[in-house]
């Protein structure tokens, strides 16, 4: 593999209800990239979202709050590429290309395709079952050789190599012949990690935290005050016995194993060091000590994020002014592609 030049990229669907799983796992670890690559692009993929059904005035709104929570979070948009997906349409164009590419055999292992449609899977979506597809065309449009996402995404990652590798044996020859070298597409290394790359529900340890949980009790959500997330947390289900003081007595014991890995991920240490300072401590007091720590981290950023929404033009500025950083990265690579695949284009 030839070496490529370092890109992150990433995305969040504006599809409601920011919690704190998308900004453990996801958003926060955006915000520490920044530093590290030159060049991070943040996508509020709305493309995605229509996979199943929006409401075109909600969706509006949710492309505005997702902006808002990656810039309250930190993302500078001076620095980084804040854009939405449909601003720039070399994502959809590559999609059809990776179509030929990706295989049924491929996309029916995917498991959050089967999860999302459920039992009448006849009524689901094209876009919906195409839905890595897509993904994969967001990163490599960019050729990104770095994606920070939750561990549920890892399987759309292990697609998007598979594209890739696909694409560079199927055009080996004319992508040396169009001076590429040895592979036009990198093999995306996955960013997942940490004690927060799965977020539980705080009702289920064993069901992940998700927008789409009608219980409003199961998720911290970014924009919650202060007194919503002290009740959650107090209300979060637990078991009976004190916390271990070793990360092996959390096994088979997963709401607290939940609750000490959100500790530890907001305070950024591992859960051995949580366990040091609370190991043998009830649940109450480390509840009271994690509301704390929660409110301490969320309570700037729902609060800059209402200030921000509160000023359309300004965000709307912002994805316009990304999106046109974003394709002028993209639509080379873009014609590239066409010329690798032997389409004629206009020049
Ligand atoms: P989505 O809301 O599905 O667009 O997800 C946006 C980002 O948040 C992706 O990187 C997800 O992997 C991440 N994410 C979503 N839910 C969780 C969770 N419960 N725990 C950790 N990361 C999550
Ligand atoms: N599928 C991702 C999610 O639901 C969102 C996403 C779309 C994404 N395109 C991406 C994440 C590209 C990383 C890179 O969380």
């Amino acid at each position: 593999m030839p070496a490529f030049q370092e890109l992150v990229f990433s995305g969040v669907q504006p599809t409601g209800n920011l919690h704190l799983g998308n900004y453990l796992g996801a958003i926060r670890r955006f915000v520490a990239l920044q530093p590290a690559y030159e060049t991070c692009l943040y996508c509020v993929v709305d493309l995605h979202a229509i996979t199943v059904w929006q409401d075109p005035a909600e969706l509006t709104a949710q492309i505005r709050e997702v902006t808002a929570a990656f810039l309250a979070a930190g993302i500078d948009p001076a620095r980084s590429i804040v854009f939405n997906q449909s601003q720039v349409p070399q994502h959809a164009e590559l999609a059809w290309i990776f179509n030929c590419v990706a295989r049924l055999g491929w996309l029916n292992r995917m498991t959050q395709f089967k999860e999302k449609a459920g039992k009448d899977r006849e009524n689901a979506s094209i876009g919906l079952y195409d839905y890595p597809v897509l993904m994969a065309a967001d990163i490599l449009a960019y050729r990104a050789t770095h994606v920070p996402v939750g561990e549920d995404q890892k399987q759309h990652l292990e697609l998007t190599r598979d594209i890739a590798q696909k694409f560079n044996n199927d055009f080996a020859g004319s992508i040396a012949a169009h001076g590429h070298g040895e592979a036009f597409f990198p093999l995306t290394e996955p960013l997942i990690g940490g004690p927060a790359a799965r977020v539980m529900s705080l009702r289920d340890g064993t069901k992940k935290m998700s927008k789409s949980d009608p219980s409003d009790y199961s998720r911290i959500n970014l924009t919650d005050d202060a007194d919503a997330i002290a009740q959650k947390v107090r209300k979060a289900k637990t078991d009976a016995e004190p916390l271990p003081s070793e990360v092996a007595g959390l096994a088979g014991r997963p709401e607290a194993d939940n609750l000490v890995g959100i500790f530890a991920s907001l305070r950024d240490v591992t859960r051995e060091e949580v366990l040091r300072d609370y190991g043998g401590a009830q649940f109450s007091a480390f509840k009271g000590a994690l509301v704390d720590l929660a409110v301490e981290a969320l309570g700037p950023v729902g609060a800059e994020m209402k200030r921000l929404v509160a000023d359309p033009g300004h965000i709307d500025a912002v994805l316009a002014d990304g999106a046109a950083r974003a394709e002028a990265i993209a639509a080379p690579n873009l014609a590239a592609v066409k010329d690798i695949v032997g389409f004629v284009r206009r020049r």
